[in-house]
């Protein structure tokens, strides 16, 4: 169905008309699936699934025109990075768990998570009103519906799981199919017509890091304006080493089931190393009193406005902690905060232990032999962020009492943690 096309200022370069015809021909027809040949000197004709139209260009510009939607097309078939850093296996069962709504319906039911954004947009309407705004995953499309509340011009909405149609359906239900376009497809893959003003998202997995969606946020600033906008802004990932026998003890309890030597007559004992290996290798997903913390904690930033997707392949953290208790260190414990810097305030989310609860929770990795430390004493070593093409990370963490030389450490993995 053909809408709005005439009503649209024509863009500043051909591939922009492109776009922008496509879109009002068709909103969020894949640009793959078009049809182009050229009728006559002047005409072109463009097909999208059952729609048709015929440009007519005052000069020869409508064999460029062409040419370019050809090669736009083919650009599309090109595998993206996307695809590049990702198992096809991952992608789909990521995008199946994306594609419920009982899953946004549990990240839009984190009160905290999603007042701090809907604050942190209307008290900058300044920096929204009458902008052009892209919301990276817009996943029921929640923080298009803020952006158009603080002004904005129009909000392109991309989301890549099932639940796009969803997001439409509530666009189109709330009378505004006129701001907000939702664009269904991988950040990675997607085209727009023009550059954007303001980029919105919440790409923050468990441990800041999961999921492996901030390097799609970072993709993504191949849209923006070179005055534009990164909402959220930076993010601060902490951490601090924490003793908790308990934690410990029950880890080594549930892989002492395959201790049993009789089993339903069973020997089950050889696996046994295996199940602590495996344990180990969790993240430790809930939240704790922040008394087991046994030393200030350790900051990492990652500024968005600045960092590239290259950038989070290979994440190292080195820290230096100073002992603020004595006692048994038995592993790291992570949170993240993040920032949205707008003209007019920042508005901070943050999942730290001392605030209210969020579905992040805080994320505890433990080490394979605890650490005896004294108050005063120092713990230094590093924590090493490799990703992988399971939309997660691999975590190798080192540590070493300065003054005693014991050492321990850990590799995890960040895909399959563990919910307490
Ligand atoms: C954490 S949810 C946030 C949803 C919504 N913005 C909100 O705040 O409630 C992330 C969303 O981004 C989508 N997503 C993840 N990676 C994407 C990508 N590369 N391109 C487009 N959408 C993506 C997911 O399918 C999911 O719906």
């Amino acid at each position: 169905m053909i809408r709005g096309l005439c009503a649209n200022p024509p863009a500043k370069n051909w591939y922009g008309a492109i776009v922008k015809f496509v879109f009002y021909l068709r909103p969020s027809y894949p640009l793959t699936d078009t049809e182009c040949c050229r009728v006559g000197k002047e005409s072109v004709l463009i097909t999208l699934g059952y729609s048709s139209a015929l440009l007519k260009f005052e000069s020869h510009a409508g064999n460029s025109f062409s040419n370019t939607l050809k090669s736009c097309r083919n650009e599309k078939k090109e595998s993206s990075v996307f695809s590049q850093r990702t198992e096809e296996a991952s992608a789909v069962q990521y995008f199946q768990f994306y594609g419920c709504i009982s899953q946004q319906q549990n990240m839009m039911q984190d009160f905290v998570r999603t007042a701090t954004y809907h604050r942190a947009i209307l008290q900058n309407h300044i920096d929204f009103r009458d902008k052009i705004v892209l919301d990276v995953g817009c996943g029921s499309g929640i923080l298009s519906f803020f952006a158009v509340q603080a002004g904005a011009r129009r909000v392109y909405a991309v989301e890549a799981s099932s639940v796009a149609q969803y997001a439409e359906m509530l666009v189109k239900n709330n009378h505004l199919s006129d701001k907000i376009i939702v664009l269904p497809g991988k950040i990675e893959d997607i085209s727009l017509p023009e550059a954007i003003d303001v980029i919105v998202s919440e790409p923050m997995g468990y441990m800041l890091f999961n999921e492996r969606m901030l390097e799609s946020y970072l993709h993504s600033k191949k849209w923006l304006k070179a005055n534009g906008m990164m909402f959220p802004t930076f993010s601060d990932i902490h951490l601090a080493p924490f003793s908790d026998e308990q934690l410990y003890m029950e880890h080594y309890s549930r892989a002492n089931f395959w201790h049993q030597q009789c089993f339903y007559g069973v020997n089950l004992s050889s696996l046994r190393g295996a199940a602590v290996d495996e344990y180990f290798r969790q993240p430790i997903v809930d939240t704790f009193d922040v008394r087991i913390l046994m030393a200030r904690t350790v900051k990492y930033t990652v500024n968005f406005m600045d960092a590239e997707e290259a950038d989070l392949h290979r994440v190292e953290i080195p820290f230096v902690f100073q002992m603020t208790q004595s006692g048994l260190i038995h592993g790291l414990a992570f949170w993240f905060d993040v920032a949205f810097v707008g003209s007019v305030v920042t508005v901070w989310l943050s999942t730290a232990p001392t605030e209210p609860l969020t579905h992040w929770y805080q994320v505890r990795c433990l080490l394979h032999t605890p650490l005896f430390a004294k108050e005063g004493e120092t713990l230094s070593g590093k924590v090493l962020f490799i990703a992988n093409r399971r939309q997660s990370y691999d975590i190798h963490i080192v540590a070493l009492v300065n003054q005693t030389g014991f050492r321990s450490g850990n590799i995890l993995d960040l895909k399959n943690p563990f919910f307490r």
